[in-house]
């Protein structure tokens, strides 16, 4: 069985070819990271419009590189939501197009179970496991049972983890997306120069908060302000402490809900999902908490972190598996949440 997958939710135009015995024929990703860049952010209406332009080249591509005609393809899945909502109509409404004219299935698939299934496309993952969901639109941590049954341990209250490195790196003056900038800049700081607050530490639960970091990185990077801007040693210092920072936080709420996971025999494994699932620093800190509780970690590759098509064709195949389909009047979603 060959499903097309078609992701169009934020910044990236993909659209990829997967089968059901977990073979990625093609995975096209186009990124629209240099159209937002001067904006230090996604603008939805550039990226909309973005989308609209790309997408038939982008699934053309992934037909092509795949070796597959249209007559090849057995289903059709594509990301219905959450996101951006101008971009999630472009894709749901090619999706939708293109499953009606061959006559085959259409499967809405929610970004997040994307995410959250992609280490069952790259890896033997079996359910239930613990999964951190960690982008620049999402940051949660989910006890997943099984593929459309989630139980939502903790949320973000304010930012999200990306979001956090994306408006840190414009504080700082570093290009977007804010993470690898921020990564790379660590690489030459100090992480002890800075004791940033690590909000809600030691409190029950696994919400996170990043806003009182933020506020900290603002005025830290204020103050080391000269006329000709913040010197090269403060930003590297300032993105490892913050870096840093963003990883006690994680290990202090990942704690509590590796406690609250090990309540089910079944479940030992961790699965870290989502665009900062790419930061290496924070990988090696997850390895470790997860380690102190005896759960394996499994980060699917880099390429497969961020957003792509391929985990949206997979989850169209979990729920095909399961003899799961979606009507032609399935309506795009902004907010769609995996679990209340
Ligand atoms: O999953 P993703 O591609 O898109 C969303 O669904 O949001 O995640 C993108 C986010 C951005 O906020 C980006 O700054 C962050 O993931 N990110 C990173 C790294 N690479 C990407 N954050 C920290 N370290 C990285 N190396
Ligand atoms: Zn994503």
């Amino acid at each position: 069985m060959r499903v097309l997958g078609i992701e169009s939710s934020c910044d990236e135009t993909a659209a990829s070819i997967v089968t059901d015995s977990r073979e990625i024929l093609s995975s096209v990703v186009l990124s629209q990271t240099e159209a937002h860049a001067p904006y230090g952010g996604v603008v939805p209406e550039i990226a909309a419009r973005s989308h609209i332009e790309h997408i038939d080249h982008v699934i053309m591509t992934a037909l092509a590189q795949a070796n597959c005609q249209w007559a090849d393809i057995d289903a059709v899945a594509a990301t219905t939501g959450p996101g951006l909502i101008g971009g999630v109509i472009v894709g749901t409404m090619a999706g939708k197009a293109i499953a009606s004219v061959l006559g085959k299935p259409f499967i809405a698939v929610n970004h997040l179970e994307g995410h959250a299934l992609t280490a069952r496309l790259t890896g033997d993952v079996s359910f239930p496991f613990l999964l951190m969901l960690m982008s620049g639109g999402h940051c949660q941590v989910l006890q997943v049972n099984g593929v459309g049954q989630y139980k939502k341990l903790g949320g973000t209250l304010d930012d999200a983890a990306g979001e956090a490195f994306d408006k840190t790196a414009k504080l700082l003056g570093l290009p977007f997306p804010g993470g690898p900038a921020v990564e790379k800049a660590a690489r030459a700081g100090d992480p002890k120069r800075f004791a940033f607050p690590i909000p809600l530490k030691g409190r029950a639960g696994c919400d996170f908060s990043f806003s009182g970091l933020k506020t900290a990185v603002r005025i830290v990077a204020l103050e080391r302000k000269t006329s000709t801007g913040i010197s090269a040693q403060n930003v590297a210092d300032i993105c490892a402490s913050f870096q840093y920072t963003v990883g006690e936080i994680l290990m202090d709420r990942l704690h509590n809900a590796l406690q609250l996971a090990s309540q089910t025999d079944a479940c030992r494994t961790l699965v870290m999902a989502g665009g900062v699932a790419a930061n290496q620093f924070l990988r090696e800190k997850i390895k470790q908490k997860a380690d102190e509780f005896g759960f394996t970690l499994v980060c699917p590759p880099m390429s497969l972190c961020t957003d792509n098509a391929a985990m949206i064709a997979w989850a169209g195949i979990e729920q095909l598996n399961l003899g799961k389909t979606s009507g032609l009047d399935t309506e795009p979603r902004a907010r769609w949440p995996l679990a209340m």
